[in-house]
């Protein structure tokens, strides 16, 4: 698979199969997702793994989304991401922890579907009580979570709006190159 497929074929997966995966793959999948870029390579990311059957189940629940819940208890790993916005740039008053760690994240999820494997970044969950789960301390940021396993579902996939809908040429709303 050329990276265009793998682009093409990534979906979020709900479901999982309980089927183990090599730790050493998550830490693969670690190490393409800390290849990603960074304002002036601060990489504030930081990742924590998680295989704990309490833990995973704990993350499920503080997600408040019952899919979301079971898909991390029948997934072999959960990995969250978070940052440390000490160590991440600020320009003007614009804080890059959010863009560089999310940069990270996709590297993860395209990693992981290169490797036949699935996940679904998680983006709504009750931060404080993530935080109390994992030991995290106050001034790092929880950015995400995903289940990460073999896929137990066909998702549909998703639909994108036209190009048409999402570029413009020159100047902002112009939806012609002349
Ligand atoms: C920042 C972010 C947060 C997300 N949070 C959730 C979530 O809390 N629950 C969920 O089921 N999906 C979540 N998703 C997955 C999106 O719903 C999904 O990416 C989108 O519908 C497009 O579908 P696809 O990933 O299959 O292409 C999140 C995705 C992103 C990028």
């Amino acid at each position: 698979m050329d990276i265009f497929d793998i682009i093409k074929k990534r979906v979020s997966v709900r479901a999982y199969k309980k089927d183990p995966i090599d730790i050493d793959t998550v830490r693969r999948l670690i190490e393409y997702a800390c290849m990603a870029p960074s304002w002036g390579n601060k990489q504030c990311w930081r990742f924590i793994i998680v295989d704990s059957n309490v833990e995973k189940n704990l993350l499920g629940k503080a997600s408040g989304q019952p899919i979301i819940a079971q898909a991390c208890i029948d997934a072999p790993y959960v990995v969250a991401l978070c940052a440390n916005t000490k160590e991440s740039g600020v320009k003007n008053g614009v804080e890059y922890y959010a863009f560089d760690s999310a940069l990270a994240m996709e590297n993860l999820v395209l990693a992981a579907e290169a490797e036949g494997l699935a996940t679904c970044i998680v983006g709504w969950f009750d931060e404080k009580v993530v935080k109390g789960i994992l030991n995290i301390p106050k001034d790092i940021k929880v950015l995400a979570f995903t289940p990460l396993g073999f896929s137990g579902e066909i998702p549909k996939p998703s639909t994108r709006k036209k190009l048409e809908q999402v570029v413009y040429y020159n100047s902002w709303g112009k939806e012609e190159i002349k």
